[in-house]
């Protein structure tokens, strides 16, 4: 009888509002496990584009990814783009050069999806026009996005006008798109007349030149059929480590709309953004703090006090990996936690930043209040949340945390990690393991909870 060694696929996704620490987490389960095996031997990023910031520290290498999937420091690894990611060609090649001046040549181990789809030279402008226009309406209506032109990219997918990755090798390309010129060109100038939208010609015209120029350069690249590749992978027996960006919160139906991204977060479009059978997923990890955080538009029910969020701000070191914007703080909250989890079937969780705890005392988010109602679950829409019910633990101090292993920890840490497991548990009705804690933003800096 013939034996098959099929590989399987992981997915690590992001349980909150994005930004949870997901690039710390893939790179550390890209490294060798204890009987000195790869895990896995690629990374592929199904969803998203330049709105990520996946933020890698290897010693004195400190990296942030916004395209390139977090096996790019890992010489051992391939990575992928596929195709279900908008791709920035400045912002690609951008990181590429960076990552050569790290001295790490990514070209040979980076596969870009032919029918990955093309983030517009216009689409950036877009994108800031129309929350521009959202904003005519008062600030709290803004998306706030990225204005990295993710929704433009995507409508321009489901529109069937984009331009995929594939279409750079063709003679044509740049006559197909200067023919796209007029329709961008149209649009722009109805956010301008309608919506009084004004903006710098000069740069929209650097920006043409840019995205011009990095297209060049991308042809050079491997642009490939990535699914086929992947597909030929597992079935020498090679396994995949599926990287989510932004988180579950963000989901473009699953989340609060219209405060969300304008993809689909959820582990089940890892198959479809990359090209491979859904059944070859096996384990879901997702990522977490302690606390959250949240940046952009939308009601944040969770949010702290003033004070107590700048703490943890600096603390935390909360400001954006892609915009630099400040990044709202909360408390946990429970009942969007449990949600998440519901929605992802995560098995695995990974917490990062269990040691920013800048205060004595920490709340846990239980129920929501609507008015004079309760309310135990996620709601479609958050701004009909007028309240929290919160419950308190006391804080912990992990700065004495030198021998990174779980007897270390301190104990009211320990104490609100049982918490967040037993809760878990009785809520989702699923057992899951809880890994790996985060105590640094180093690659080293993980202590093994549970196996
Ligand atoms: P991602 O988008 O989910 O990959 O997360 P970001 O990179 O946007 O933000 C996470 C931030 O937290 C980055 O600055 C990381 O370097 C940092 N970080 C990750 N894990 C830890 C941790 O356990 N402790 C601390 N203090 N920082 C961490
Ligand atoms: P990573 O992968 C945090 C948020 C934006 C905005 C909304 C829509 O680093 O966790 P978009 O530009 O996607 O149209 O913006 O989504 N957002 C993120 N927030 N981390 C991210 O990515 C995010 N990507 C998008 O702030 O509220
Ligand atoms: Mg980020």
């Amino acid at each position: 009888m013939n034996e098959y060694t099929y590989g399987f696929m992981d997915v690590l996704l992001g349980l909150q509002w994005g930004d949870e620490g997901k690039g710390k987490h893939i790179d550390a389960l890209l490294c060798l496990d204890k009987d000195g095996k790869l895990r896995y031997h690629n990374v592929a990023r199904f969803q998203g584009g330049p709105n990520a910031g996946h933020t890698l520290e290897v010693g004195k290498i400190k990296f942030v990814s916004h395209m390139i999937p977090s096996g790019c420091l890992n010489k051992k690894i391939n990575n992928y783009i596929g195709n279900g990611m908008v791709i920035d060609p400045v912002i690609l090649m951008d990181e590429i050069k960076q990552l050569k001046k790290l001295g790490i040549d990514i070209t040979k181990r980076l596969f870009i999806s032919d029918r990955a789809t093309l983030i517009s030279p216009y689409a950036p402008l877009l994108d800031r026009a129309e929350d521009f226009r959202k904003s005519r309406k008062g600030d709290d209506k803004k998306v706030g996005t990225t204005a990295k032109g993710i929704g433009p990219a995507y409508s321009d997918k489901c529109l069937r006008i984009a331009f995929k990755a594939g279409d750079i090798l063709s003679k044509t390309f740049f006559d197909d798109v200067a023919i796209m010129r007029n329709y961008y060109g149209a649009i722009l100038r109805m956010y301008k007349n309608e919506y009084d939208f004004e903006f710098n010609r000069d740069a929209l015209m650097k920006r043409v030149n840019d995205w011009y120029r990095a297209i060049k350069q991308m042809r050079k690249l491997m642009i490939i059929d990535v699914g086929a590749k992947l597909r030929k992978e597992l079935a020498r027996g090679r396994n995949i480590l599926a990287e989510g960006a932004q988180g579950i919160l963000l989901d473009v139906d699953h989340g609060d709309y219209p405060n969300v991204t304008s993809s689909s977060t959820l582990p089940a479009n890892a198959a479809l953004g990359l090209g491979v059978p859904f059944q070859v997923i096996r384990d879901v990890y997702g990522v977490m703090k302690p606390y959250g955080t949240k940046v952009g538009g939308g009601a944040y029910p969770s949010r702290m006090d003033p004070v107590t969020e700048e703490q943890f701000r600096e603390a935390g070191n909360e400001y954006g990996a892609t915009t630099g914007r400040p990044r709202m703080c909360g408390w946990l909250d429970m009942p969007a936690l449990i949600y998440a989890l519901e929605l992802s079937g995560v098995n695995k969780i990974l917490i990062s930043k269990a040691d920013v705890c800048p205060a004595h005392e920490v709340r846990v988010v239980l129920a929501y209040k609507s008015g004079k109602k309760i309310l135990k679950e996620f709601p479609r829409k958050l701004d009909s949340v007028t309240g929290v019910v919160t419950r308190k633990f006391k804080g912990w101090d992990c700065s004495s945390v030198k021998n990174i292993s779980k007897i270390d920890l301190p104990s009211s840490l320990a104490n609100y990690l049982h918490f967040l497991k037993n809760e878990i548990e009785l809520k989702t009705g699923k057992s899951v393991l809880i890994e790996s804690i985060g105590i640094g933003p180093e690659r080293s800096q993980l202590v093994k909870w549970e196996k």
